[in-house]
């Protein structure tokens, strides 16, 4: 592991703080190299090297590649689906222009290993709505949900043309204590938790019975991992890896925080998210992705609530 040099781009956010502290863990700090548009996050400061710069600007992003001797880059700067929505053409620019910049330059530079995530948002109303596997009708109504498809179609082209060993994960829904997520429908889930904790109240923006694929950010870090150190010849799935963790509601999640906050109560007022998480499968099979590399889940619903409740009532004391 030791000769690897990391790019970490969209460090800053939900996924990408934990994710950096994980690769600092396994690979040294000094060899994971944090970076983002935004000021770097209170979370990463003294654990690592931090640049600030946009994934936009695909020059600066090769120079430094370049002279920082970069082997492999994980992209997780992105537009999520409730902002996509109201944003589409910014989505568009940014997810897609920022996945091409660093395929190029992995071509260009002949980089190791690039990771990009997909999201169970590729899938649409069309495709099977419990246990959608890896391979059926994928026909997007999200902006968000197609420029993950068009990513995931650019992916497989780099690898296909190019030799480009670029792995990626179609992510349910992430849970976290240790970020904030921004501008997703799951997003609710983690909400959810922080309101529990300071108003014993949550107005829930999904309606009771809404079923989502979600997961656990512990295991989404370790899947992440696992994928990028499996050996290449396992990895068959050169587009987007389906992948599995729990799937529940709005109500379901209330019953479990009312476990350990009696008092708690949800309200529903639906809002145009309603109609991004109805066109989304409620589970996913991630048969294919269990078979090629090993994966399994750890935490269901129990389990994640205890923990997402331990940690965040520290800050709530
Ligand atoms: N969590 C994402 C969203 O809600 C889905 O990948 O936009």
């Amino acid at each position: 592991m030791a000769k690897d040099k990391i790019l970490v781009i969209g460090a800053c956010g939900q996924i990408g703080v934990e994710l950096t502290l994980a690769l600092r863990e396994a690979f040294g700090k000094n060899n994971v190299i944090a970076s983002d548009l935004r000021e770097e996050s209170i979370l990463l400061k003294g654990t690592g090297p931090y640049i600030q710069m946009s994934v936009m600007d695909k020059e600066k992003l090769q120079d430094i590649i370049k002279k920082q001797k970069i082997t492999q880059v994980y992209l997780l700067a992105a537009v999520l689906s409730a902002t996509g929505e109201k944003k589409p053409m910014i989505a568009w620019d940014l997810n897609m222009k920022g996945l091409l910049n660093i395929l190029e330059i992995a071509r260009e530079e002949k980089l190791q290993k690039v990771y990009w995530p997909s999201s169970i948002a590729v899938f649409g109303p069309s495709s099977p709505k419990k246990n959608c596997p890896q391979q059926t009708i994928i026909e997007p109504t999200t902006v968000y949900g197609i420029s993950k498809l068009a990513g995931e179609n650019w992916c497989n082209y780099y690898f296909q043309k190019y030799g480009v060993d670029v792995r990626s994960l179609r992510y349910p829904g992430l849970i976290s204590y240790k970020s904030e997520p921004g501008g997703g429908t799951t997003d609710y889930a983690v909400e959810i938790f922080y309101e529990a904790l300071r108003k014993q109240q949550y107005t829930c923006f999904l309606s009771a019975n809404t079923y989502l694929p979600m997961m656990y950010m512990p295991d989404a870090i370790r899947a992440t991992i696992e994928l990028m150190e499996a050996p290449a010849k396992k990895i068959k799935i050169h587009n987007s890896y389906n992948l599995s963790g729990i799937s529940f509601s709005p109500k379901d999640i209330a019953k479990e925080i009312k476990k350990h906050i009696p008092s708690f109560k949800i309200n529903y007022a639906p809002d145009y998210r309603q109609k991004i998480a109805e066109s989304w499968p409620q589970s996913i099979d991630d048969l294919k992705t269990k078979k090629d590399w090993g994966w399994k889940h750890q935490y269901d619903l129990g389990k994640m609530t205890s923990d997402m409740i331990q940690h965040l009532s520290l800050n709530f004391k």
